[in-house]
């Protein structure tokens, strides 16, 4: 049975998981950063790095204990290694190197977008490639066709915020805490999705791509003109941007045709109105519909660990070389042409 670590910490939180080939999450333990950057409203990443540092390597040790694995045990050692912010990701990325290089056990460097891409599929054994995949965290807001491991297409992308960032936005305006995302949920549920109009950016455009800079920009006015409670706003705000990732996805399933199932995964596929939404969209196309649980969206380690299993299972690949440096960006279709205004964000 193949046996793999993961090791995660390319954002604010700290997370290592033992998963093994029969998708079972031996053990994980997750350290949010939440309270250390809560008084600045967003992740400080100097602060992240520092604590990544001071948590990861007893957290390695409690893991491993809880799991009852010692490290000669396993098959492989998966850490993301982009992108995100950098002093993180090489908190990580040089634990895995050092634990590897000691054990004499392979180094899996993860792209955290492709643990997030195939985090589907540890929760969900059914799940075949190809699969039409929807992307939606905290720094990435992309469509893609899933044709395999290793093979990703992208369909679309933001030209400017990713819808994470759009939520924590929000919660920022409205004075609803960090982290964002939850909290907006929390609020919607307490407000009227029709009480505030707001845009629907790039909804009716012919290529599937998003923008979510012009609605977050309307929730600033619809807050500062003091007209509007914060639950309205918040509920019209999570109805907008579910309205533009219906449509954009409309569009590009038009050429998924042969995609059984719509998946969606990262961050905000843990939103509870998200994930009905997406549902009643894939009915109507005739598709199956999969998310993993909440827990396996926002950044996890089992997800890292999940993708080294799944590279691991590829014929041609036994481990990544140890100085495999660690990546800012990484984009999972390095195809993919830049989009107008993408800028940074591509
Ligand atoms: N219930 C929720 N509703 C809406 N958004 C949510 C919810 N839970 C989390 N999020 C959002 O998900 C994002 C965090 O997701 P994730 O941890 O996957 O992102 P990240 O790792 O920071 O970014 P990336 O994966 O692109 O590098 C945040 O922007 C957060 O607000
Ligand atoms: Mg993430």
């Amino acid at each position: 049975m193949t046996l793999v670590l993961g090791i995660e910490s390319s954002c604010d939180e700290t997370a290592v998981a033992v998963v093994d080939g029969d998708r079972r999450i031996v053990a994980q333990r997750i350290a949010s950063q939440d309270e250390e950057h809560a008084p600045f409203g967003g992740v400080v990443p100097e602060i992240a790095a520092r604590a990544h540092a001071e948590r990861l390597a007893p957290m390695i040790e409690a893991v491993l204990g809880d799991a009852d694995v010692a490290l000669g045990d396993l098959d492989g050692i998966a850490a993301t290694a982009g992108p995100g912010l950098i002093g993180g990701v090489m908190v990580g990325l040089v634990s895995a190197k050092a634990l590897a290089m000691a054990s004499n056990v392979p180094l899996i460097a993860v792209n955290h977008l492709e643990g997030h891409a195939l985090s589907p599929r540890l929760a969900d054994g059914e799940l075949n490639f190809p699969y039409a995949l929807l992307l939606v965290s905290g720094g990435h807001c992309q469509i893609l066709r899933v044709d395999g491991v290793g093979g990703y297409r992208r369909l679309a992308t933001t030209i400017d915020d990713a819808l994470g960032e759009a939520f924590d936005k929000t919660a920022k305006i409205l004075g609803l805490g960090f982290p964002g995302g939850p909290a907006v949920e929390r609020a919607a549920k307490e407000g009227d999705a029709k009480a505030v109009p707001l845009p629907r950016p790039m909804v009716g455009s012919g290529e599937p791509h998003f923008s979510f800079a012009g609605l977050k920009s309307a929730v600033l006015r619809a807050h500062e003109s003091g007209k509007y409670k914060s639950e309205d706003i918040a509920a019209s705000f999570q109805q907008a941007a579910i309205d533009c990732v219906v449509d954009r996805l409309r569009i590009a399933l038009a050429e998924m045709q042969d995609c059984e199932t719509l998946v969606v995964a990262g961050g905000v596929a843990a939103n509870a109105s998200v994930r009905a939404a997406l549902e009643e969209l894939a009915e109507k196309h005739g598709m199956r519909f999969t998310a993993p649980p909440p827990k396996l969206c926002t950044d996890n380690a089992a997800m890292i660990a999940w993708a080294g299993i799944e590279r691991l299972g590829l014929p041609d690949f036994a481990g990544d070389p140890l100085d495999i440096s660690a990546r800012p960006r990484w984009p999972l279709d390095a195809g993919a042409e830049p989009v107008r205004g993408a800028g940074v964000k591509a």
